[in-house]
């Protein structure tokens, strides 16, 4: 179209999807919204310095203060996903041949693998089997090889194997190494305990979409006074100015220093989102993430279904299962995305085509949930040539979940 054209005013096209369809969001996230949360971002418009909103950002800091279990680390949201978080923690920490070990056991390790390796650090890719938690030995093992390991990093929960990772000995080896030690809760924080102090995070990650049901936009971070010191005072400037920890600190710190346009829409939502965390209790919502998964659990099993990850180790918010032999699970899923509204996740790397994973995280955890899901399954796999006795599933979660309340 030449550009005299676009001065004609021609129509505008007819959208082929005018209105978002309802759906059940039980795949890896985004997870469903609260109501509340969507209300607070329809807000009308304030700066992002002006006065009043610098207390909404306060606020903001000092229940992620709250929900990350931390009384010394600085509080923040970084503009973008948790990858954006996790990002910013490698290329403000690391600088060019600084040593880091990477405890990998998952999707999302390889990705910090690929990010730090960008970046021009020494990377030890310490690769452990998918579908187990990494174990503290290998660390252990590794750590002797070393002398001055700048950055030890590992995923608390996850999302593509289903494992929650022990971290206390992790914990315990970083410090006594001296290391610094980073941890992705992108899945777990707000549905699982994420104790920044008790196990010395010095910079610890998360995201909106998940269990702070909020939309996706923004990485909550927690950063200690050491991390904080070590990123102020580098001996070069971080590749990323964007994602620079030092500068964003300043913007969310006393002097609220202009850094970049943030996305006030998305941080009320956030503290909506805090807040409902906050009232409903974190103890109380951990009960609940875990009380609904044990009634999938049992629901899947019931139906014959295998799940990936050992019960010692088993994540409530994001439960993997082997698609059985023969089952086509592509097909599995169009099925319950379209006769019944309902996204489940697909496997990632060397799961993929193998699991499906089904996200129980914030609003999404939910026994109504948990039961239309089972339900659907129960209707779908004999016609994929999968017999499981009707009712059995929503029989085995009914029982579970009425166990739970007694
Ligand atoms: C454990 C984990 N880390 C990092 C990420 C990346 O987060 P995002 O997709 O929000 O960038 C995800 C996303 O699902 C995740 O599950």
């Amino acid at each position: 179209m030449r550009a005299k054209d676009f001065m004609t005013n021609p129509p505008v096209p007819e959208s082929k999807m005018p209105m978002v369809p309802p759906r059940i969001l039980l795949g890896p996230g985004p997870s469903a919204a609260h109501p509340r949360v969507l209300q607070a971002m329809m807000s009308h418009m304030i700066g992002y310095l002006d006065p009043d909103f610098l207390l909404i950002m306060d606020e903001v800091s000092y229940l992620l203060k709250r929900v990350f279990q931390t009384d010394a680390n600085l509080t923040l949201a970084l503009s973008g996903t948790g990858s954006a978080g996790m990002e910013a923690g490698l290329s403000s920490l690391l600088e060019p041949d600084d040593t880091v070990v990477i405890c990998a056991s998952g999707f999302f390790s390889e990705r910090m693998i690929d990010m730090a390796e960008r970046l021009g650090a020494n990377v030890v890719a310490l690769r452990s089997e998918w579908g187990q938690p990494f174990p503290a030995e290998m660390l252990a093992e590794e750590l002797k090889r070393h002398e001055g390991v700048k950055l030890v990093t590992v995923v608390h929960a996850e999302t593509s194997t289903g494992i929650k990772q022990p971290v206390d000995d992790l914990a315990k080896l970083v410090k006594e190494h001296d290391a610094l030690f980073m941890l992705d809760a992108v899945t777990s924080l707000g549905g699982n305990e994420v104790a920044v102090d008790r196990w010395d995070v010095d910079y610890c990650y998360s995201a909106t979409q998940k269990c702070l049901a909020c939309p996706p936009g923004l990485s909550p971070v927690a950063l200690s006074p050491r991390a904080h010191e070590v990123v102020k005072n580098r001996k070069n400037k971080p590749s990323s100015w964007y994602l620079d920890l030092a500068l964003i600190a300043n913007y969310w710190g006393f002097e609220h220093v202009y850094h970049h346009t943030a996305p006030v829409s998305m941080i009320l939502a956030l503290r909506e989102g805090l807040r409902i965390v906050v009232e409903e209790g974190l103890e109380a919502r951990y009960e609940r993430h875990s009380r609904n998964s044990a009634a999938l659990r049992d629901g899947l099993e019931a139906m014959g279904l295998v799940l990936v990850a050992p019960e010692a180790y088993r994540l409530d918010q994001i439960t993997p299962f082997w698609v059985p032999d023969g089952v086509d699970e592509i097909k599995l899923r169009q099925m319950l995305l379209r006769e019944h509204g309902i996204e489940v996740g697909r496997g990632l790397g060397q799961f993929a085509g193998k699991v499906i994973r089904v996200g129980l995280m914030g609003e999404s955890s939910k026994p109504e949930y948990v039961l239309a899901l089972l339900s659907a399954l129960e209707k779908i796999l004999p016609r994929l040539d999968y017999e499981t006795a009707q009712g059995a599933g929503v029989g085995a979660a009914s029982s579970s979940l009425a166990a739970a309340a007694n």
